[in-house]
């Protein structure tokens, strides 16, 4: 089953808590609680709440490299056990291996499934997409951040995921570059039709990209609010439904910490 278009990538998230040990004070700390989601084939949706409120907790559940508590996270109908490549991840930063050129970092993913020779124009294409034709033998320290950024997102998408799972993509980078990329992960997203789920703190980030925005409160990591956007695409940041959207959100993540028992941010 994967939804009602019948396309891949459709995420259910069923109250989900995530509980983690504190080896050294031998208690617990309750990153997720009671967490609920859906998230449809081709949507776009974004994740936003304070440092430590579980973000990147919850999209570890959903790429099956943390294990739930309480609850159920499922791919397509079928219980999330581990990774797969049909679930590319790609981190704020480091995301590259620092002894493999460009070319390799690429095509990492298609090696490990042995699909490199069917794979290889795809991996050109992915290169001269990420506007690398002329690093594509360079190494990434020989990169600015943003280049390895784009080539990141160029790995992740060579084994051609349904669902990109981004956790802070962009979040190392000067606000100029992370408009640029922002710009070319939607082209990326209108070009493939993954579903992508987004974590970020900047809210702009948030608004300009996606259909639906989760609100997640401070620690313990509980969704507060769920915001459809209707505006279409490309956005103006200027709008004034863009700023009204955003200044709401600002709004409830100022309040989500208030009523918060923790000071997270
Ligand atoms: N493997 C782990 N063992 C124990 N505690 C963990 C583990 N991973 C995360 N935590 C705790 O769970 C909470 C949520 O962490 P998480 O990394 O998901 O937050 P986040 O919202 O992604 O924060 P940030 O915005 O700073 O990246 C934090 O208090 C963190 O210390
Ligand atoms: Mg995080």
């Amino acid at each position: 089953m994967a939804g009602q278009s019948g396309r891949k990538g459709h995420i259910v998230i069923e109250n989900v808590s995530k509980i983690f040990a504190r080896g050294d004070m031998n208690s617990t700390l309750v990153a997720l609680k009671n967490i609920d989601m859906e998230i449809m084939p081709c949507e776009f949706v974004s994740i936003v709440g304070a440092s430590g409120c579980g973000k990147s907790t919850l999209l570890r559940v959903i790429a099956g490299l943390e294990t739930t508590t309480v609850g159920n996270a499922m791919c397509d109908g079928k219980t999330i056990t581990g990774t797969d490549p049909r679930r590319g991840l790609v981190f704020q930063e480091n995301a590259l291996f620092p002894w493999l050129s460009v070319r390799d970092n690429i095509s990492f993913g298609l090696r490990a499934t042995k699909k490199y020779e069917l794979g290889k124009k795809l991996v050109d294409d992915l290169i001269s997409m990420a506007g690398l034709s002329e690093f594509s033998n360079s190494y990434p320290h020989h990169l600015s951040g943003g280049m390895r950024q784009r080539a990141a997102l160029a790995r992740a998408l060579a084994v051609s995921p349904d669902v990109l799972l981004l956790d802070e993509p962009l979040g190392a980078l000067d606000s100029f570059t992370r408009m640029n990329l922002q710009d070319e992960m939607l082209n990326l997203w209108h070009e493939r039709g993954n579903t992508m789920i987004l974590i970020t703190h900047d809210v702009d980030e948030a608004v300009y990209l996606s259909e639906r925005i989760y609100v997640m409160s401070p620690r313990p990591g509980m969704i507060v609010d769920e915001i459809s956007l209707p505006m279409s695409y490309p956005r103006n940041r200027g709008a004034s439904d863009f700023m009204d959207i955003r200044n709401a959100i600002l709004r409830k993540l100022h309040f989500a910490r208030e009523d918060s028992q923790e000071y997270n941010l």
